[in-house]
């Protein structure tokens, strides 16, 4: 194979090039292309644990193809124990994979995540470093059963949790729900949270091989497809076919329909706006928005639907997905999906269609003639209180709640958020409108996920299972209720949202598309002059440079430098022989 990127380490006869054949023996001068395997796996991160056996599989099928696997260890991000949120560190993880390739003789990726943020940072590490990759993706983790039926991570937990505050649900249920959690192994959450979005996403967009999503990471067939993984990354290599060149306008497009029809995570909207910027395409919420318009329901998934991610791959998975997409098109004469972009096989979807079982009208995946709820399922808003818009995923949240107006209770940190909400003596009207402010990306910093506020004690006891709630912070892919997400400017960097006051009135209207603040502008100017930051936190390292150069949810909460590299910049990713 000529012309591989690590021949530039490993060529000539000069003494620099001896050290690094000495380093690197497997390579040597006559090897094959050096193809690196980014490690997420960590005793910190048990939704990652399947992926150290997939890994040997891939090395394997690396090895097969005729070239040499490294592996090398990525920050690993895991949702359940990383404070404030994992979100403060996927720009992070992404730059270790972009500056591990830029500074390594690596040829092509193989990226392992499983857990949310890691499956994010692969995707943005993927498309800066911009060498052929494809992810490795550790799946579901099984779903014991609770209550008589499979265990839906997060998504019963939160039910539970308002069960519980309504004193419905005994300490001896909590308990065993605990011990149900627990026993479900390694593996990510088993709902369409964002880790099952992310997963189906990144094989819409073909970059992992299609029958990814919703494979149990343990399982033979798993182990197959990582070990096809890696041949496939050697084949790339040597086709040249990088992440920017697999990722087009119309996948990415393919990917935003796609996560409207499962209902997926709206963090999913971030990231993709961010894999956007990364690559010069348009990830902006009101293109977004116009795609979504026509999309219904189709997939009857956990917490929209009935089912688990485990169901997909039985169902069809994404080529019976994007099958009912197709036929939505011809339904609607809308743009539906584009088709002719490529698989992680390098084929293009319609290959793959053309061969998936078909969608069904009562099954996990529905044709779009009998979906399992309308379109839409996921708007943008923009209005008074969100001039840069804002994200609400109508499929989780109540019809009646979608044309609302009422007052706000502003809460402004997680601590005033669960003190105030725990408060059986709380004055709150039925129709109260919860501000969460101070969690954007600027705020935290970071944008926890604490957008779903809890509903208010007295309102659980007087049987209220659902609020509007507007926030700058997001919410877990596995929640629902009528949140309005993303919320942008955030109220740290002066957004309309950080005017806001107890009682004011805050209209939500769905099929407006609007999220409006109804007081006087002249009262808000008065509110704005006073107004000053929260004192910054006394920030350091990471946390600090961060809050220094993230930018707003609806460009991705990216960093400033990590947009989208001029060509000049690309050639610099390539490395220069030097001494060492
Ligand atoms: Fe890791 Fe849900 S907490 S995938």
């Amino acid at each position: 194979m000529s012309g591989l990127r690590s021949d530039r380490w490993f060529g000539g006869d000069d003494e620099v090039a001896v050290l690094h054949r000495v380093a690197l023996p497997a390579r040597g001068s006559g090897g094959g292309p050096v193809i690196g395997i980014a490690d997420t796996t960590s005793d910190l991160n048990p939704c990652n644990a399947p992926l150290a056996g997939l890994m040997v599989a891939a090395a394997r099928g690396i090895r097969a193809a005729g070239a040499i696997p490294v592996r090398f260890p990525v920050m690993s991000l895991g949702e359940d124990l990383m404070k404030p949120t994992a979100m403060l560190y996927r720009n992070l993880a992404a730059m270790q994979i972009e500056e591990q390739v830029r500074s390594n003789p690596i040829d092509g990726l193989v990226l392992t995540a499983g857990c949310d943020k890691t499956v994010a940072a692969a995707l943005l590490g993927a498309a800066s470093a911009d060498v052929p990759a494809l992810l490795l993706l550790s799946g579901p983790r099984s779903a014991p059963i609770w209550r008589g039926r499979p265990l839906g991570t997060g998504t019963d937990l939160w039910r539970a949790l308002e069960e519980r505050r309504a004193g419905l649900l005994d300490d001896d249920a909590w308990h065993e729900l605990e011990a149900c959690l627990t026993c479900a192994g390694p593996g990510t959450c088993t709902t369409m949270g964002t880790a099952s979005t992310l997963a189906l996403l990144t094989e819409v967009l073909g970059l992992c091989l299609p029958g990814c999503t919703g494979l149990d990471g343990s399982s033979p067939v798993a182990e197959q497809l990582a070990e096809r993984t890696g041949a496939r990354v050697v084949e790339m290599v040597e086709s040249g076919a990088r992440p920017a060149d697999v990722v087009t306008q119309a996948a990415l497009d393919n990917a935003l329909r796609a996560l409207a029809a499962v209902g997926g995570s709206t963090n999913a909207v971030i990231h993709l706006a961010a894999l956007a910027g990364r690559l010069g395409l348009d990830g902006s919420l009101a293109h977004a928005d116009a795609l979504w318009r026509d999309v219904p329901l189709l997939a009857d998934v956990e917490p929209c639907g009935r089912y688990l991610a485990a169901a997909l791959p039985d169902a069809g998975g994404v080529p019976t997905l994007l099958a009912g997409l197709a036929e939505l098109a011809e339904r609607t004469a809308g743009t539906g999906v584009d088709l002719t972009a490529v698989a992680g096989d390098g084929r293009p979807w319609q290959q793959h269609v053309a061969l998936a079982p078909r969608p069904t009208a009562d099954g996990v995946l529905r044709t779009a003639e009998h979906p399992v709820a309308p379109a839409p399922t996921m708007v943008a808003l923009t209005g008074s209180l969100a001039p840069d818009g804002c994200v609400l995923k109508v499929a989780a949240a109540s019809p009646d709640l979608l044309q609302h107006t009422g007052p706000a209770l502003v809460l402004d940190d997680y601590e005033d958020m669960r003190r105030r909400l725990d408060d059986p003596d709380l004055a709150v009207d039925d129709d109260v409108v919860l501000v969460v402010r101070g969690i954007g990306p600027v705020g935290a910093p970071g944008m926890p996920e604490w957008g779903m506020a809890p509903i208010p004690a007295p309102l659980v006891r007087r049987g209220v299972r659902d609020v509007v709630r507007v926030s700058d912070g997001r919410m877990s892919g596995t929640s629902f209720g009528t949140v309005a997400l993303h919320v942008a400017p955030e109220a740290q960097v002066g957004g309309p949202l950080a005017h806001v006051r107890d009682g004011d009135r805050i209209r939500l209207d769905v099929p407006a598309r609007r999220l409006d603040l109804l007081v006087d502008p002249a009262e808000l100017a008065r509110r704005a002059a006073t107004w000053r930051p929260d004192a910054a936190a006394d920030l350091r390292g990471w946390p600090l440079l961060y809050r220094q150069h993230v930018g707003q949810a609806p460009t991705g909460a990216d960093l400033d430098v990590l947009a989208a590299p001029r060509p000049e910049q690309r050639v610099r990713v390539e490395p220069t022989v030097g001494r060492s």
